[in-house]
């Protein structure tokens, strides 16, 4: 029997919560298939197998899935140390290195994952990628809404020499612009070719005004779990 894709996904995320200890700070990714992590989170505390649990929610979304299953919240300012966050991703590189975003939630992941002693990432098979960008879908990067056309014209320019398009991420109903947790615009940047050196494309596009933040997240993923057709790997960085 052939396995679906979310099926696939909550085996990568009931996988990760093996990792979790009770008393643990962990960071609660956004998606699919981090969405199973945190279900199994829930599930293990009701039982009373986890206990002290403090969980950092990375977005809205998943801060109301974790206040439904009655895991204790808090924050960063509160809890400037995370012991280990759970996340899912995009693509993977085969040096961990990953592309987030397409949820819209990379700001918040960003910013609880980086401070994060473990990290923890969790793909099916299909998130697997030769080189990021490699899959030929988005790269997201968040930026303010003010003159968002010039900031995206500026993050096209800077991508001229791979093909870049970039393209404000708009509600498919209204095509009114998709609006991030944090009030700012999604700019998904496609590319027809490679972006080259990674850690010289994020610096790039940080330091353009307006930008935000980019979904590139580098040297950050100290675990990946892929759950595929053939079963589950773990690699450790
Ligand atoms: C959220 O913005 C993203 O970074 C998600 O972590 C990523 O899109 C993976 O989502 P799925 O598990 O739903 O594919």
């Amino acid at each position: 029997v052939s396995l679906s894709q979310d099926e696939l996904k909550k085996i990568a995320g009931f996988k990760a919560v093996e990792f979790v200890e009770s008393g643990m700070v962990v960071g609660l990714g956004t998606g699919s298939t981090a969405k199973h992590a945190v279900d199994r989170i829930g599930e293990l505390l009701r039982q009373g197998i986890l206990t002290g649990i403090v969980g950092i929610p990375t977005s809205k979304k998943t801060h109301e899935q974790a206040l439904s299953l009655n895991i204790p919240l808090s924050d960063l300012e509160t809890h400037p140390v995370i012991d280990l966050a759970i996340d899912g991703a995009d693509e993977v590189d085969p040096d961990m290195n990953l592309v987030k975003g397409r949820g819209g939630s990379l700001l918040r992941e960003k910013m609880i994952e980086c401070v994060s002693k473990k990290f923890v990432v969790i793909v099916d098979e299909s998130k697997l990628v030769d080189y990021i960008g490699g899959s030929g879908l988005a790269m997201p990067v968040e930026i303010v809404p003010f003159c968002w056309k010039f900031t995206a014209q500026m993050l096209q320019s800077l991508f001229k020499d791979a093909d870049c398009v970039a393209k404000l991420r708009t509600l498919p109903e209204s095509k009114d612009p998709y609006v991030t947790d944090n009030n700012n615009y999604i700019i998904d940047l496609y590319f027809k070719k490679s972006i080259g050196d990674l850690k010289a494309a994020g610096d790039a596009i940080l330091r353009i005004p307006g930008v935000v933040e980019h979904g590139m997240f580098l040297d950050m993923a100290t675990t990946l779990i892929v759950a595929g057709e053939h079963g589950v790997t773990v690699k450790k960085n």
